[in-house]
């Protein structure tokens, strides 16, 4: 073997498939029902609007992008997220001119240079939504319930959520004076990374793994202490909606996520059947980004969520709807001649919708029926000598193993009709 994919670059095998296939289709009814829709965005986008967007400081932009010059030395990045480029679009086309509130989702490949392990790859996907436009606290709590309900509805039951809020900007930096004052003298117990991080985004040290930094960070100051009177009735509003809704959550006053544009309300939904990469949804408001990227002031809501690891836990369900759809027909033949016959039924069968597989290895009819077991086919329709003489096809029916002789003359009816019954 020569050729592999790329380190943490995967490739998805149909058998696989029908898990993604029930993510995106529940995704796709779920933001319709929640009157999201979709917006597709490119790839890669100039460099800047990352940079720009998450945070020159975040660990995705500093160490986790995938940039290279293009041809015309232009510095491009593959997308680690689609935040930004939401926004970027949503300026680009005025949208803000046309609507008062734009609520969009998302279903796509990110990139992010990260060490790849269970649940983490360097090429991933992600379903998103982003609402821009309203800073109503119902927003951020309709958000976070369309995350949780769309895990439950493909039949996750053990998802916890936590929420804080990390306020607003001058909130942050009362704040974050205060936890310097906190961190400048305790620096040495800090692990390496943070204390980088006391200097660069000390927010950070806040959801540090490790644990002495935990121990801390624990006798520390507390974010949600440092709200302005908006901030904090904005957190006890959505709060509120999402008692309202009887959504559990808990609150985590060190949750401040990894990306630099957030304001107010942060979520994490996750799973503690995932291992260490637990997280499934990650979101909040980013009112400031809009702004940042030369636009008015305008509120924003979002969240996204990674399918790889959904369809870990789907496939720890393991349940039977994830098999692939099985075949209506599968046509054996046993010479050239009936094979002949066999090409044009199955051209015919397929105008009315009805799946069939033919005998493309010169089987045996033994090898075809053992095809037709493994394709799971409803029926068989079996041609030889005989068949063609008759002018008929035998048609099997693989659950009961029943055979019957069908007309040429009327197979495409009693099939349809064996099929719809
Ligand atoms: P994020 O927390 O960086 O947020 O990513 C969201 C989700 O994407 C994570 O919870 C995880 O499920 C998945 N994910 C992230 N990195 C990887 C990876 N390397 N491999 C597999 N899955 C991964 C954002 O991206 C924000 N743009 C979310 C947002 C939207 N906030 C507001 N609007």
């Amino acid at each position: 073997m020569k050729y592999y994919a790329p380190k943490g670059l995967n490739d998805i095998l149909p058998e696989e498939i029908p898990y993604w296939h029930a993510v995106e289709q529940q995704v796709r009814s779920i933001m319709s029902v929640y009157n999201y829709r979709e917006i597709r965005t490119p790839i890669m986008e100039k460099t800047e609007v990352f940079a720009r967007g998450v945070g020159e400081e975040t660990d995705v932009v500093s160490k986790e992008m995938y940039t290279f010059d293009d041809k015309g030395g232009r510095s491009m990045t593959l997308r680690p997220e689609n935040t930004a480029s939401v926004v970027r679009a949503f300026l680009e086309h005025k949208v803000y001119g046309k609507e008062e509130l734009s609520k969009w989702y998302y279903l796509g490949p990110m990139f992010r240079y990260e060490s790849p392990q269970k649940g983490r790859s360097r090429q991933f996907h992600q379903y998103g939504a982003e609402a821009i436009g309203s800073d109503d606290p119902a927003l951020d709590a309709e958000l976070i319930a369309l995350s949780v309900d769309l895990l439950k509805s493909l039949g996750l039951e053990d998802i916890g959520l936590t929420i804080n809020s990390i306020g607003c900007p001058s909130d942050r930096e009362n704040y974050l004076e205060e936890l310097a004052e906190y961190l400048e003298p305790r620096e040495d117990k800090l692990c390496v990374d943070c204390q980088t991080r006391l200097k660069t985004n000390p927010l950070r040290i806040l959801d540090c793994k490790n644990e002495t930094c935990q121990k801390v960070v624990q006798g520390g100051p507390i974010i949600t202490d440092y709200l302005c009177s908006e901030c904090r009735s904005h957190f006890d509003r959505v709060k509120s909606y999402l008692d309202e809704f009887d959504l559990e959550y808990n609150i985590n006053p060190n949750l401040v996520r990894g990306l630099d544009y957030y304001t107010k309300t942060v979520y994490e939904v996750f799973s503690s059947d995932l291992g260490a990469q637990d997280a499934l949804v990650g979101g909040g408001r980013y009112d400031e980004l809009v702004e940042l990227f030369g636009g008015d002031p305008t509120p924003a809501v979002g969240f996204a969520g990674g399918i790889e690891r959904l369809v870990l836990l789907l496939q720890q369900l393991n349940e039977s709807k994830y098999s692939p759809e099985g075949l209506d027909l599968y046509l054996a033949t046993i010479d050239e001649q009936a094979k002949r016959i066999a090409v044009s039924l199955q051209r015919e069968l397929r105008e009315l919708n009805i799946t069939t597989e033919l005998d493309y290895l010169d089987k045996s009819l033994q090898g075809q029926l053992g095809y037709a077991d493994r394709y799971d086919a409803t029926y068989t329709a079996i041609l030889g000598p005989r068949e063609v003489e008759q002018n008929e096809l035998t048609l099997r029916d693989m659950v009961t193993g029943e055979q019957v002789n069908v007309s040429l003359d009327n197979y495409k009816s009693e099939i349809k009709d064996r099929l719809d019954g």
